[in-house]
């Protein structure tokens, strides 16, 4: 094992210099221009975990390709017993990087500042995958034997909904099938707060488009007589929570599962404190559901957000129109019980039933995905709180996450797998923000997690 270590603390400048490499592709998966920076992505990806040692191909789907790399198993091993498989599912995708006069540097030039590398994607998620790479080429390239099988399964959808990975996963399943999943892909509190994450939020995506007048009508012969669309709409959303930001819609809460004091306590251990959230957010004042902490509400309580609202005249100057529509982008963060299905049902007859009777009303479905909790004290986890402890050099927390990976719910369904989040994203990382970007002790840390992460895994 510290043959492994010693590996890695020796090559901790090339590997920066790789990952600056994996960061210089435009991996955009959103934007169809990128499609073939998608394909070099993959591409270099798969050189790179040959070059390591690794056997690796990438798979085509309908969307992006997949990148699947595995450590070579001998016909010595093949013949022993049977030794635990684990899977380490990342993405090579990134979000757009748009506003780009806000960056300091552009998206796709590296640049190194102080302890932090900046770019599109190198937190969410090449860095941290990049990690889990870079430890196991240490035991590759050291001859060190590992105690387990492992296949790395990266794709290139993740933030466009994961749409191709569920089927590859069926198509896939023998080989794929595995003891657990290993998912660095989430935030830790701080570096000194190493983290287990044990839930993620699930999400409901939909649309609202409100129709009136036919065409922009003039606001001054025509305005008093027709409901104003965007009025309209902004009425109907007010009415979706009340001032703390409760959703007001019946029924929403129904199945949503209390907070164990058990829970509780590990929340209150986090060390963020309130006054801090609020400058590294930058509002004027924090706000939230009555009854519950900023990290609760961020975590365990569900949310109903706009992501976007249009309407009307938005350019420089004043038009003076009565708008034919207005429309807004909403998602729901979803806790565990709560069902997609369900909840986008309640969410749905309620705006119809409160849309005013003089404006058309349309709701576009978007994608959905259960949350996911597992077990923060099973053996699994304790051992990844072994490996966190071991690399951080101090006591790791226990988490819920706000946000969503989708697929975790498959890995379960298809494969049978729990995941472990174990996290090196920090909050103030810039994810899906302009000037993202990874902490190199993260970096570090995160590959010598991996490294312990076999042998505790393996032993569990
Ligand atoms: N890495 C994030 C998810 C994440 C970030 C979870 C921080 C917990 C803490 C992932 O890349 C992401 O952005 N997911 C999307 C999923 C959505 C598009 C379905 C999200 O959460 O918005
Ligand atoms: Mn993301």
């Amino acid at each position: 094992m510290q043959v492994v270590l010693d590996y890695l603390k020796r090559n901790q400048a090339r590997f920066v210099a790789e990952l600056c490499d994996y960061l210089r592709f435009p991996s955009v998966s959103a934007q169809p221009q990128h499609k073939k920076d998608m394909r070099a992505c993959a591409a270099w990806l798969v050189h790179h975990a040959r070059q390591i040692g690794l056997e690796a191909r990438v798979y085509p789907t309908a969307g992006h390709p997949i990148v699947v790399a595995k450590t070579p198993v001998s016909a010595a091993l093949r013949r022993g017993k049977p030794r635990p498989h684990f899977m380490i599912y990342g993405h090579y995708d990134v979000q757009p990087p748009e506003p780009l006069d806000l960056w300091k540097s552009p998206p796709f030039a590296p640049r190194i500042q102080g302890r932090s590398i900046y770019a599109r994607g190198s937190m969410d998620n090449k860095g941290q995958n990049f990690a889990h790479l870079k430890a196991v080429e240490a035991y590759l390239q050291t001859g060190t034997p590992l105690p387990c099988d492992l296949t790395f399964v990266i794709e290139g959808e993740e933030e466009v909904g994961s749409a191709n990975l569920a089927k590859f996963l069926k198509a896939h399943r023998a080989e794929l099938r595995c003891d657990a999943v290993v998912i660095s892909d989430t935030d830790i509190p701080s570096p000194k707060h190493p983290a287990l994450a044990y839930s993620l939020r699930g999400i409901i995506a939909f649309e609202i488009m409100v129709r009136g007048p036919s065409r922009d009508l003039h606001s001054g012969v025509f305005g008093g007589a027709v409901e104003n669309p965007a009025m309209a709409l902004a009425r109907l959303l007010a009415q979706l929570r009340d001032a703390s930001g409760r959703v007001t819609i019946p029924g929403f809460y129904d199945d949503v599962a209390p907070l164990s004091a058990y829970e509780r306590k590990q929340f209150a251990r986090l060390p963020i404190k309130d006054r801090d959230l609020q400058k590294l957010l930058g509002v004027k004042k924090l706000f939230g559901e009555r009854g519950f902490t900023p990290a609760e509400q961020r975590s365990a309580r569900p949310t109903f957000e706009i992501n976007g609202l249009t309407s009307g005249y938005q350019g420089e100057g004043s038009k003076t129109i009565v708008p034919a529509w207005a429309r807004a982008k909403i998602t729901c963060r979803l806790v565990p019980n709560q069902k997609p299905a369900k909840i986008r049902e309640l969410v749905c007859r309620h705006i119809e039933k409160i849309c005013p009777p003089t404006v058309r009303l349309e709701i576009e479905s978007g994608h959905g995905a259960e949350a996911y909790l597992v077990s923060p004290k099973s053996v699994r986890a304790r051992a990844a709180l072994r490996a966190l402890q071991a690399a951080f050099g101090c006591q790791p927390v226990l988490m819920r996450e706000g946000g969503s990976i989708p697929i975790v719910n498959d890995f379960k369904k298809i494969l049978g797998a729990d995941s472990l989040l174990l996290g090196l994203g920090l909050p103030d990382d810039n994810a899906h923000s302009p000037n993202e970007k990874f902490n190199l002790d993260c970096f570090a840390k995160g590959q010598a997690m991996s490294a312990h992460l076999w042998q505790e895994l393996s032993r569990a």
